[in-house]
């Protein structure tokens, strides 16, 4: 038998540790997590990261040809063939009674994930291997799931799935936060963008908004999930230069349908996730944040609440909590004033909508009030915002004039004007950071332990 065809067809996954019966001659692989010697056996837990638990395995020391298994040790990968049996152990219901054991790839002494705990901090330095510990084995395989989750709604609620450019010759949001794009030395002294490669200034998207809401205006209801890059340079644990973002786009919307379509999409992915991710959840309730559970079951089991920003202001206002920074009309809610509206004081997740127009982005539908726009910000415990969105200006001449006071030439737009000249419609739409849904499903506090390889400022491993 040839290598390949035992790594395609032979290996077992640790799903077999469902088994609802004994199995002969089967093969498995992974990682050794821990080896004990007795007399006569070796006892080797392995786990090939298909699922949190591990397989117990044991060799009979003639069987490994009395020093195989001294190269063995904590890290090595092996490949094994054997039985899996009923385990009279207990802790485990199967185990695995080897016949042969191939050592895949040995282990230099200098494995830093020897021990059995490590803080955040060190596997953050060692992202690399960290996927190999029980927390981010699990924090990978939900972040799997409920990609798929997301988009299994979406596509379920007839949306469908548009792939927007990474690279763009515009500012989304208007804030300035964009990576630049260039194949230009900076070596080189160069006299025009004409030389570079796309002859324009180019950048990494801060959002698919403005190209998904130009398929909105054809397909009616759409949605992009991707990665998107932000340069603000600010280092809190709920912010990276690189994050992945879902934007639902939906024509004929308002700002009161955007947030219906929010509060079940956030309610479905919570429940699919708890239904079907119940081994990797209980490590997060059990290890990690033990009033998860409650607050989950909040936020499935409960309306969120929905105020307008001159409410929320209010609320703040005659708030007894001192705050670091004032409240005052006509100013952005920081992180502190959005966790007492939804952990203190409403105590469930919060739709704040009617923000005004000064703090919030040129694509945003102007009010009646010609104070405020029709945008809406999704508040939730632990988080704070977890998704922002609004209707969008349909009218040309609003948004026409929303673009010129923001300092911006109506030549840039003048793809995304052309959709309000010809057959306009009104639509609405959201964006959600997949890591900040992560962070509210598992509670991990740190959104750089939410993804395999957070960028921040000053922080790039390979
Ligand atoms: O509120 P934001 O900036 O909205 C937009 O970009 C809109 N164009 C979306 C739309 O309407 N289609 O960002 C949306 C969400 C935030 O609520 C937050 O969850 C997340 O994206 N987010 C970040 N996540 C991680 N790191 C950052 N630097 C983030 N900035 C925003
Ligand atoms: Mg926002």
């Amino acid at each position: 038998m040839t290598r390949a065809s035992l790594f395609h067809n032979r290996v077992e996954t640790l799903s077999l540790l469902n088994a609802t019966e004994s199995l002969s001659d089967i093969w498995v692989a992974g990682w050794v997590r821990t080896k004990r010697d007795s007399k006569n056996f070796v006892f080797l837990e392995l786990n090939d990261g298909s699922t949190l638990a591990n397989l117990q395995i044991i060799v009979d020391n003639d069987i490994a040809g009395g020093t195989l298994l001294d190269i063995v040790t904590t890290g090595t990968s092996v490949a094994i063939k054997g039985h899996l049996v009923a385990s009279k152990g207990h802790g485990q219901r199967w185990e695995l009674h080897a016949q042969s054991i191939e050592v895949l790839g040995t282990n230099h002494t200098d494995y830093p994930l020897q021990k059995k705990r490590h803080s955040d901090e060190f596997l953050r330095q060692n992202a690399h291997l960290r996927a190999r510990t029980n927390k981010y084995g699990a924090i990978a395989r939900l972040r799997s799931f409920l990609s798929s989750s997301v988009n299994r709604f979406f596509l379920e609620e007839g949306f469908k799935l548009v792939h927007t450019p990474i690279i763009t010759g515009s500012d989304c949001e208007g804030a300035g936060e964009m990576f630049r794009v260039t194949t230009l030395s900076p070596a080189v002294k160069h006299e025009t963008l004409s030389e570079d490669f796309f002859g324009q200034e180019a950048h990494l998207t801060v959002s698919g908004q403005l190209a998904v809401e130009t398929y909105c205006l054809a397909l009616s209801k759409v949605y992009t999930f991707g990665p998107t890059f932000r340069s603000e340079n600010s280092n809190t644990s709920r912010h990276m230069a690189e994050f992945w973002m879902i934007e639902p786009e939906m024509a004929y919307a308002d700002v009161h349908d955007n947030m219906d379509v929010s509060e079940k999409f956030i309610k479905s992915v919570l429940t699919d996730v708890l239904e079907n991710c119940d081994e990797d959840m209980q490590l997060f309730f059990n290890y990690v944040d033990k009033d998860l559970p409650a607050r989950l079951a909040n936020l499935i089991e409960n309306p969120f609440e929905r105020v307008s920003y001159d409410k929320a202001i209010q609320i703040l206002s005659s708030a007894e909590q001192q705050f670091e920074f004032p409240i005052s009309w006509g100013h952005d809610l920081q992180t502190e004033h959005e966790r007492y509206l939804t952990e203190t004081y409403f105590k469930k997740a919060v739709f704040v909508y009617d923000w005004p127009l000064e703090i919030k982005a040129f694509y945003m539908r102007r009010n009646d009030d010609n104070k405020t726009v029709a945008a809406m910000d999704l508040l939730v415990p632990q988080i704070g915002e977890l998704i922002g969105g609004s209707a969008r200006e349909e009218r040309l001449e609003v948004l026409t004039e929303a673009i010129k006071s923001n300092g911006d030439s109506l030549d840039d737009y003048w793809w995304y004007l052309d959709t309000r000249k010809f057959g306009s419609v009104p639509h609405a739409g959201f964006g959600l950071g997949f890591e900040r849904l992560l962070m509210l499903i598992t509670g991990v506090t740190n959104i750089r332990d939410v993804i395999p390889f957070p960028r921040t400022p000053k922080n790039l491993e390979f």
